[in-house]
């Protein structure tokens, strides 16, 4: 890579944290993607190069998540000139783990690089929620905000966008199951009740407004209270066999909460002590063995940094 080469790594993501679906999510340290952009001659945005788990990626330009996000930022500044993306994939598709997002927002943050940083990076979160469209048909931000940003973020309105990032407490680890199995996120969209009871919103709010507070105040008791989702939850769980065992066993083992991570399949729980993050994880990949189910697992603070730009002599040594 030269100078007229950028790479960009934005890391993986959980999205929903219990109550909070499409506007709350947090980032982790590993995986992530990398984007590589440079200038080409023919004026229009090329997915030139993808690497890794993208054997299913689409790669036409407007098809594909970092594809759109470049075209949608280019087209916001007005300008003509053509970007190359190579997109290294390294983490799992339809795994829950903000893929799509991750994608998209390697690519915002490398082409706006490349192009001498016009927008901040809060900036860029518009053009990598274009992605998520093209991805699963709605444009959420709960992956791609805390994957731009890291930390834990709130998308308090979306018209107009209005994101805050969070306090995240000290102690506080993530760990990240992810079973072997496939679930497209548009498929877990597609399943979930169009309404719900007022009784049901009460709980809901009541537990999005404890983890906010929680998180503020770091008290982990009160985190692991809110960490309780009665609408969507309930309805995917369908989806990953053996979910409530996998759920009763983080609990048992330790966890202050666990849930969904995204739309699925991975779980994750939250935990306050890295040796107890050590224990979940056993126990929430022993109860998905048990289904006969095999699965990663990914252990790791919550990542304060977000999307970042890559030396040369880091890309190099990936
Ligand atoms: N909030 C989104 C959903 C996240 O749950 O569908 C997808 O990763």
């Amino acid at each position: 890579m030269h100078e007229d080469a950028i790479a960009a790594f934005a890391p993986a993501t959980v999205a929903n944290v219990g109550a909070g679906f499409d506007i709350l999510g947090f980032a982790l340290h590993q995986p992530g993607d990398i984007v590589v952009a440079r200038f080409n001659q023919v004026g229009t945005v090329r997915i030139t190069q993808l690497t890794g788990n993208s054997s299913k990626l689409p790669r036409e330009a407007s098809l594909n998540t970092a594809g759109v996000a470049v075209i949608k930022l280019l087209e916001h500044l007005s300008i003509r000139q053509g970007i190359d993306l190579e997109l290294h994939k390294r983490m799992p598709l339809g795994s829950g783990l903000g893929s799509s997002a991750a994608s998209a927002v390697a690519a915002v943050v490398a082409a706006n690089a490349l192009l001498g940083s016009p927008l901040k990076k809060i900036d860029l979160l518009p053009f990598a929620m274009e992605g998520e469209r093209v991805a699963c048909g709605a444009a959420h931000a709960d992956n791609a905000a805390p994957s731009l940003l890291g930390g834990f973020v709130l998308i308090r309105s979306y018209a107009p966008l209005d994101v805050v990032e969070l306090n995240t407490p000290e102690r506080l680890y993530a760990v990240v199951v992810h079973p072997h199995i496939e679930v497209k996120t548009q498929d877990a969209r597609d399943i979930l009740k169009k309404t719900l009871l007022l009784k049901d919103a009460i709980v809901q709010w009541g537990n999005i407004a404890g983890l906010v507070a929680g998180l503020m105040k770091s008290d982990y008791a009160l985190i692991g209270r809110s960490l309780s989702d009665v609408i969507v939850e309930p309805v995917r769980a369908i989806l990953i066999p053996g979910f409530s065992d996998v759920k009763a066993a983080a609990l048992r083992a330790g966890a202050l909460g666990c849930s969904i991570s995204g739309s699925g399949p991975s779980v994750f729980a939250l935990v306050c002590d890295a040796r107890i993050a050590e224990t979940v994880a056993q126990a929430m990949q022993d109860a998905f063995a048990e289904q006969g189910i095999s699965s990663d697992r990914y252990i790791s603070k919550i990542n304060q940094e977000g999307a970042y730009v890559l030396p040369y002599s880091q890309y190099a040594a990936l």
